[in-house]
Formats: structure tokens, C-alpha cells, sequence
């Protein structure tokens, strides 16, 4: 019988470019969806989505001088190079904007309207006058009420640790425009969770067993004892209403009633599903409907409240089919810091591609580190260099590297699969780990599932050093010795390349094509290349992790590209913030004469430029400009540098500066790259100011 599942991963909000966080639990998902891709049984639906609505993104939108719309589509167009570039297959991304969202979203509304499960209060809540518009608790600041400090947020002062409610901040005022806020009264709809049937429907779903064995994961079932078991509170109801101003999706029949971003959300997992089958022409309420269907959705801890309680009783209570399970990580952090944007330690996934690390590394080392429990991944620098070499490059690849180059030089390229007893045998006890293995992909236990992958390697490796091909390469009496050597190995190589590929699918394929071979599925693993295949030349699979890069990766961190940090107006780019003279003359701009410039080995995209700006010796820059210049064109031409930037190292060398160039706000619109050139006169070295 075939399995459907129906995968998901949460929908990051669209107010930014993805973070490391987001790149982790793909990778995650990711992994679990294309280790069920391999299965013969299987059917499979991975979908995401951008979470589009809420007031941050509206008031973002409008800093930047753009619709919300506007806004969020500059945010979504960022987003495939990401998925691309780290191999994130899911098969449909959607915006929980799209049609099909406002569709569900109000009929889930309706139809737990219609079971009694919404109920109305007036509330009273902090108004800005000036914005005309309620003001989340975000949005409000002032004196802390028990220290007087000044500009702490409306939940807790970040001077004494007061913790307190909004309205009782002293001296109250809007941060959006400074005005002191008025209390008003507005009618709210609420989620009606404190109902008993509720309660005990959560109960059941979020505490109790599947097939004999817990639903929730151990950590994850703690909390929801902690939510809704009988030393709880009890769950309060629910306030799923907005007020206009508001991007998100009106309650029907309410006017300038929105929904909370949060109540439209999670159901943005089955609008970007319906999005996709209506796309390639599926039936959507079958697949819903049917009782076979398994729905999961990966997500990290800090949002288990809203998928373990409120997700799973809309859906319970409107009539629709309910999750299967929530599967919750926990939170990736660098070098033992949780990762903050503004200190700069977090990794730029942008920077990793564009300094050329092999994404495969950070695949396979999140996946090593991952287990089925709520724990915290840490990305360490040189436990990453040290893992990576030793395992994928020391242990795995090695494997081919001794074996496949004999084949091709010695056998033309074929395989024999006559083996004596001794090497089937070895090769069947690699063959039956595969169930095992199976089973650590399909609990989500990466981290020994790979340990289990080396471990056979490791086993392959003392076979190379038991049997010594380039011992018997050498005597022409043990060619046959040397060919069923090494194709054993490299039988045992493609085992080990299946039971890795949902880790490393990119890698699996060059493996494919290395041994002629159309994709492998799990099933391969029992299907021994056949006596005489022939294999291709061995071309090397995978670099090594160079300690250098991992300098590149973490100095300064990198400017994300500009649609995707500053959304732009629809003319010319967002104006950047204001600064004063003193920000300005921090940077040292000069005259420089541009005295070489050549290509660069390996790079499509920069220029080696050696600039003269008068000083003792010259300076090397690489420029983002191949696409624009010809080297021979820019050499004895003037331009302007950024003289006082940090050096930076680079997969190429160090840059000692920043050449400036002018590009269009969309430059895949409007392409070009345009250099400066100063009016006849200026000399190397002089100042701009
Ligand atoms: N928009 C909501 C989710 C709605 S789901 C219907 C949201 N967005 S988010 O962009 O803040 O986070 C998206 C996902 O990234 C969440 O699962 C969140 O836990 C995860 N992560 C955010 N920071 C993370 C790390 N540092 N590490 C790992 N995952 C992290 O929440
Ligand atoms: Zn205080």
C-alpha cells in the first residue's frame, strides 16, 4: 500500500531574507522528505509558503514606501536562490496571501462559527491617535513603572527585570509615532479553547498514544502536559481578531474585522498544497478526505504552542482532517551564541554560497548533529572543518578515489561481479544495515544513522588497507585480484552513496553519473551492479573544507542582497536611513588609478584589480564586475575606492578595498554595473568629501 504524506516546514515570515535558523530546518525536512522519495511505497507532498500578514509586515511595507503586497513579493523573489543553492526540494512554494488562503482561512472560520466555537468581548486596548490605528504591545514603550527607566517595551524593563502589562507603563507612547496612546474598547472574536470538548480533544490528540507509542516527542508532550493537564490552568480562549489598519485576510461578514496573522498561518500549509495540486491538475479535497493520508509539519520550538493546541483544534473543530504529528526541533546557534543579526554572529546562508563552501558540508553536518529531540544544533567552526574532512572526504569519498581510477585505467571501465565468497560476504553485511538505517532516517535520528554510515566505512577502509590495490597494481599475476578488489569497493562505495543520498543528493548524482546509473532509490541497495557494467573515468567527487573559508564566512557580516533587506520603492531603491556628517566622514573614499585589472580563476563574476592611490604600494580589490568590463578596458582608467574598509579575505585573496559602482534597484530587470570615473583632473589620492 502506498503511503501519501503531506510534508511541511513553518512558513517564515516575509519581512526578511532566510537566516541560518530557517536553512536548518529545511535541511531537516528536507532530508526526511528525500529519504521518502527513495522508497517504492511512497508518495510525497513538500510544500512551504511565505507568512505574509500581520502588522509588522504592514508597517515595514510602509517605511519602505510599498504596498504590502509589493513588499512581500520583493521578499518572496529572494527566496528560490536560497532553496537552489542549499538543494531544498520542495515542490511547491505558495504566500499564505494567495487566493486558496483567504478561501480556507474563512471557511474554517465559518464552520467553527457555525459549531459554536467563536464568541465576541470587548476588549480595551492602547489606540494610536495620530495612526488612527490599535497598537500591538510591540509597538508601545515607556518608563518602567517600578524604576523609571526610560524606553522599556510594554511587557518587561530591560534595566530591573520588572515585569508588568503594557498600561502600566508611565508616560505611555507610540513608537511608530510618538504619540501617547488613548485606551479604546473594540469588539474582538475569540477562539472558544476553553470549551470541554476542546480540552478533552487536545487531551486525546496532544497526549495521548499512535499505535501504542506517544504522538508528541517526550519534550515536546511535557509542555502540553504542562498546558492542558489537570494541575493546568486550562487554556484561556483564543483572540483571533484584528482591527483595520491590518494585512491579512477579513473575517466574512465583519467589516474591518481581520484575522490574527496567526489564525490564517498554519493554514497557509494547506492552501500552498492546494495551490500546487490545482498547478499539476491533483484533487485536493481527495487527498484531504482520504483517511490514508499522513500530514506533518516540521517546525522549531519556539512556535509548539501554536501547532501542538491551536492548530490541531481549528482543524479538529471545523471539520478537517487532522495533523498526524508536529515534529519540533530546536534551535541552531554558532560557536555555543544564540545568533543575533545585529552582533554579527550569525552565518549569512548568502555569503556561505557566494564564498563558494559546497552546501553539502553544511548538510551533512546538521544532519550529524540532528536527532528526533527538541535539542539545540551548534555550529562550531572547527568541529565543521575537522568533521567534514575527516568523515565525507577522509572516509567516504576516499573510498572511490582508491578504487574507481584502477577500473577505468586497468579494466576499461568494467565492473566484475564474479566475487569470490569472502567479498560477497562483505558486501552483504554492508547491504544489511539498510533496515536499520531506515529507521534512524525515518525517526529522524540523523546524527546515528550517519555515525552507522561511517562506521561502514570505516569497515570499507580497512578492507583497502587489508587488501592493498596499489600492492596489487603493481604485480601483473593479481589483476584479477586487483579488478575484483576494486570492484568490490566500488560496489560497496555506491551501497554507502544510497544510504547517504537524502543527505547529500547533489553528491549522489555525480555519483550516478560517475557509474552510469539513473537515479538510485532504496531499493538499489540490494541491486548489485551487474557483472561487465561499465564505469566512467573517476573525476574528483568533493573539496576539501579549507580552514580559510571559515574566516571569510565569519568576518563582517555580509550585506544581503537589496531586495531583499531594504525593499524598495517602485522607482529607485529605498532611501537607507539618515546619518549625520560625522557617519559620513567615517568613510574614506579617494581617487584611485586603476593599474591592472585581470580575470580571476574560478570566478564568473569578479575582476582582480590593482589599484595606485598614491600610497607606498598598491592595492589588490576584487570587484563584483566581470559581467560589466573588460579587464583591458578599466587598466589605466581613474576610479574611487573605499580606502579605510576592513581587508577581507577572501576564497581568492585579500581585498583591500571596495571599488563603487551604481546598479538598478532590480537588476534582474534592469541589468548593468556602472563604475565611477571622476571629472577630468582628479589625481590619485585625493579625498572625496
Ligand atoms: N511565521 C511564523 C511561523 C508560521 S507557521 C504557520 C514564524 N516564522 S519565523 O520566520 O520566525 O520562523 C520560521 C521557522 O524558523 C520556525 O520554525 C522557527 O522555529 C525557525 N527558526 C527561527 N530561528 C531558528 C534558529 N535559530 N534555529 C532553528 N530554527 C529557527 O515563526
Ligand atoms: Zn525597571
Amino acid at each position: 500500500m502506498t503511503r501519501k504524506l503531506f510534508v511541511t516546514t513553518a512558513l517564515p515570515y516575509a519581512n526578511g531574507p532566510f537566516h541560518i535558523g530557517h536553512i536548518m530546518e529545511y535541511i531537516q525536512a528536507d532530508i526526511w522528505v528525500r529519504f521518502q522519495r527513495m522508497q517504492q511505497d511512497r508518495e510525497v507532498h513538500f510544500v512551504g509558503a511565505d507568512d505574509a500578514h500581520g502588522a509588522p509586515i504592514m508597517i515595514a511595507a510602509e517605511k519602505a514606501g510599498l504596498t504590502p503586497q509589493q513588499f512581500v513579493a520583493n521578499i518572496a523573489a529572494g527566496r528560490q536562490q536560497y532553496l537552489d543553492g542549499f538543494h531544498i526540494s520542495f515542490d511547491n512554494w505558495h504566500s499564505t496571501d494567495g487566493q486558496e488562503n483567504h478561501e480556507l482561512s474563512q471557511t474554517i472560520y465559518r464552520n467553527l462559527k457555525a459549531a459554536g466555537f467563536i464568541t465576541t468581548k470587548t476588549i480595551e486596548q492602547f489606540f494610536d491617535p495620530v495612526k488612527n490605528m490599535f497598537l500591538p504591545d510591540r509597538y508601545i514603550k515607556g518608563a518602567c513603572p517600578k524604576c523609571s527607566a526610560a524606553d522599556q517595551y510594554g511587557d518587561s524593563c530591560e534595566a530591573c527585570g520588572a515585569v508588568y502589562a503594557p498600561t502600566e507603563l508611565k508616560n505611555p507612547y507610540s513608537t511608530l509615532t510618538g504619540a501617547a496612546p488613548v485606551m479604546k474598547t473594540s469588539e474582538h472574536f475569540f477562539f472558544k479553547l476553553s470549551d470541554p470538548q476542546c480540552v478533552a480533544f487536545l487531551k486525546d490528540w496532544a497526549l495521548g498514544d499512535v499505535d501504542g507509542v506517544p504522538r508528541l516527542q517526550p519534550e515536546v508532550a511535557n509542555k502540553a502536559r504542562e498546558w492542558l493537564g489537570d494541575e493546568s490552568e486550562g487554556l484561556g480562549d483564543w483572540d483571533i481578531s484584528r482591527d483595520a489598519p491590518y494585512f491579512g485576510i477579513e473575517i466574512p461578514d465583519e467589516p474591518g474585522k481581520y484575522f490574527y496573522v496567526w489564525l490564517d498561518a498554519p493554514v497557509g500549509y494547506l492552501a500552498s498544497l492546494k495551490n500546487y495540486f490545482g498547478k499539476t491538475s491533483r484533487d485536493y479535497d481527495a487527498f484531504m478526505a482520504d483517511p490514508e493520508t499522513e500530514q506533518y509539519h516540521f517546525i522549531g520550538k519556539d512556535i509548539t504552542y501554536f501547532h501542538t493546541l491551536f492548530w490541531p483544534a481549528m482543524l479538529k473543530f471545523s471539520g478537517m482532517r487532522v495533523p498526524n504529528n508536529v515534529f519540533v526541533h530546536g534551535f541552531i546557534t554558532v560557536s555555543g551564541e544564540k545568533m543575533s543579526k545585529s552582533r554579527g554572529t550569525g552565518i549569512s546562508p548568502l555569503r556561505y554560497l557566494d564564498i563558494g563552501m559546497n552546501p553539502e558540508w553544511l548538510r551533512y553536518y546538521i544532519a550529524a548533529k540532528l536527532n528526533s529531540h527538541v535539542e539545540d544544533v551548534d555550529f562550531n567552526p572547527e568541529d565543521f572543518v575537522a568533521r567534514v574532512n575527516a568523515d565525507l572526504i577522509g572516509k567516504y569519498v576516499n573510498i572511490a578515489s582508491r578504487s574507481a581510477g584502477f577500473i577505468a585505467k586497468r579494466f576499461g571501465g568494467k565492473i566484475t561481479a564474479r566475487l569470490a565468497p569472502e567479498n560477497a560476504g562483505f558486501l552483504e553485511t554492508l547491504r544489511a544495515s539498510a533496515d536499520e538505517i531506515a529507521k534512524d532516517y525515518e525517526t529522524r535520528e540523523y546524527g546515528r544513522a550517519l555515525r552507522a554510515i561511517m562506521h561502514q566505512a570505516d569497515i570499507i577502509n580497512a578492507y583497502v588497507d587489508q587488501h592493498k590495490p596499489w600492492v596489487l597494481a603493481k604485480d601483473p599475476a593479481a589483476e584479477p585480484a586487483l579488478h575484483e578488489v576494486c570492484s568490490t569497493l566500488l560496489e560497496a562505495f555506491r551501497v554507502l552513496t544510497i544510504y547517504l543520498k537524502p543527505v547529500l543528493p547533489a553528491l549522489a548524482a555525480q555519483v550516478e553519473a560517475l557509474m552510469n546509473l539513473p537515479p538510485m532509490n532504496w531499493a538499489d541497495i540490494v541491486q548489485p551492479l551487474p557483472d561487465g557494467h561499465v564505469v566512467n573515468a573517476y573525476s574528483h567527487l568533493m573539496q576539501r573544507v579549507e580552514p580559510k573559508m571559515l574566516d571569510a564566512l565569519f568576518d563582517a557580516p555580509a550585506a544581503e542582497p537589496a531586495a531583499a533587506t531594504t525593499p524598495v520603492a517602485s522607482e529607485i531603491e529605498y532611501i537607507a536611513p539618515t546619518i549625520t556628517i560625522d557617519d559620513f566622514s567615517k568613510i574614506d573614499l579617494r581617487i584611485a588609478k586603476i593599474v591592472n585589472a585581470e580575470l580571476v580563476e574560478g570566478s564568473d563574476r569578479l575582476l582582480r584589480l590593482t589599484l595606485d592611490i598614491g600610497e607606498s604600494s598598491t592595492r589588490n580589490v576584487f570587484a563584483g564586475i566581470k559581467s560589466a568590463y573588460k579587464p583591458e578596458d578599466l587598466i589605466g582608467k581613474l576610479t574611487v575606492m573605499v580606502a579605510n574598509l576592513a581587508p577581507r579575505k577572501m576564497k581568492f585573496g585579500v581585498s583591500e578595498g571596495m571599488v563603487l559602482a551604481a546598479s538598478a534597484k532590480d537588476e534582474k530587470a534592469k541589468p548593468g554595473i556602472y563604475i565611477l570615473n571622476p571629472w577630468p583632473g582628479a589625481e590619485p589620492g585625493m579625498r572625496i568629501r
